[in-house]
């Protein structure tokens, strides 16, 4: 038996989504006025637009790009662009974990699509310098079960031809984000700022606006994905006039995080925040000799779903089902500890573990850990 470190993270919850609540969260400090009420009355609207309103200023979305609060969180995010836009031109589909993978069986097998696929294994990232760009491009800017991001967007054309349709549901409220380069942006109020599941993010350029009104699928479209009427963008719902019935419940939740992201001092503070977590949990890495991080390009690491593998010598002679069954153990021991939850790498993924970064953790949170997971390590291999 190993001794047991003497602290234990104040907050164990390191889930890569949901995420860890912001510092401070509790179900009684939400505004519950807009409860009870139609979502469509004065105070509705002006929460929901309030949500719209402070995401903008705190993500620093330009008055180009517009935003709307849609049903089915990211995925129904992502897929109303999919099933909106695709199809006018060739398609390129990125990906390097699992839900870029998912996004192309949504386009090839759903859509039939005959689109260009272009992979990486986990750990890596395509090179994005032959990205095709003539294409729209459709890719997941931090891949959340790899722990692989986009360092930047200088990849990307002013003057492509194609829409640029990025998946950045665990990179917004902690990486830059290069508006100007970027169409069709998705993401989940549930990841980097601790909100709850249920509804998506859709942010369009004047591109992607124009592709909608320019263009009619030749498949049919449920309701949920319809954005024009008579040819035209319906506006409205980039005011918070939503398609169909949002939770308010969920919305007071997701401004409350805003408020306190914006109390903080806002995307750069929340940069920072997700960046000392990831070199804290760096530097646990480069003394402990049995972890190593999947990403091998420190510039490609994520500083928000950081994602780790058991160094190969620590693990020799050991075939993959050996291994997650380490992973298994090691993260039912810290959970019985209520040391750390959630830490299990994704399912699909190589097996390891996954520490979310991002904004809502503390640091001094990560830095407790790193003994605990030394800890279920020893336990895990006696
Ligand atoms: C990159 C990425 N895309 C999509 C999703 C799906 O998100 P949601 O369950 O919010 O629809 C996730 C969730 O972890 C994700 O990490």
């Amino acid at each position: 038996m190993t001794v047991k470190p003497a602290t234990r993270p104040a907050r164990p919850h390191f889930s890569s989504g949901p995420c860890a609540k912001p510092p401070g969260w509790a179900a009684a400090k939400l505004a519950v006025d807009s409860l009870g009420r139609s979502h469509r009355s004065k105070l509705g609207k002006q929460r929901l637009k309030l949500a719209i309103d402070l995401t903008r200023e705190i993500l620093q979305v330009p008055d180009t790009h517009l935003i709307g609060i849609v049903p089915g969180s990211d995925t129904g995010a992502v897929e109303m662009a999919l099933w909106t836009m695709l199809g006018a031109r060739p398609v390129s589909m990125l990906a390097w974990e699992s839900f870029g993978e998912g996004w192309i069986t949504d386009v090839v097998k759903q859509l039939k699509l005959d689109a260009e696929v272009v992979k990486a294994p986990y750990g890596e990232l395509p090179d994005l310098t032959r990205v095709n760009q003539s294409h729209d491009v459709v890719f997941t800017w931090n891949g959340t079960t790899s722990g692989v991001r986009v360092p930047n967007g200088n990849w990307i054309r002013d003057n492509r031809e194609g829409l640029m349709i990025a998946d950045a549901t665990s990179a917004v409220f902690a990486m830059d984000m290069p508006w100007d380069k970027l169409d069709v942006v998705t993401f989940s109020w549930q990841k980097v700022l601790g909100g709850e599941g249920a509804h998506g993010m859709l942010i369009l350029g004047p591109r992607a606006v124009e592709r909608l009104e320019s263009y009619t699928p030749a498949w049919p479209l449920p309701k949920l994905f319809r954005m024009t009427k008579g040819g035209k963008l319906n506006r409205a719902i980039f005011d918070g006039d939503t398609i169909n019935t949002p939770s308010m419940l969920a919305v007071e939740d997701y401004i409350f995080a805003l408020e306190w992201a914006k109390g903080l001092g806002g995307l750069d503070a929340l940069i920072a925040r997700a960046s000392a977590n990831a070199a804290a949990l760096d530097r646990w890495v480069q003394k402990t000799p049995w972890i190593d991080h999947l990403a091998a390009d420190p510039a490609t690491r994520s500083t928000t779903s950081v994602c780790l593998k058991f160094a190969d010598d620590a693990v020799a002679g050991m075939d993959d089902a050996a291994k997650l069954a380490l992973v298994k153990k090691m993260a039912s021991l810290l959970e019985a500890e209520n040391a750390a939850y959630d830490v299990a790498g994704y399912r699909d993924a190589p097996p390891g573990l996954r520490i979310w970064c991002g904004a809502t953790v503390d640091t001094a949170d990560i830095e407790a850990l790193g003994p605990w997971l030394d800890w279920a390590w020893n336990e895990a291999r006696a």
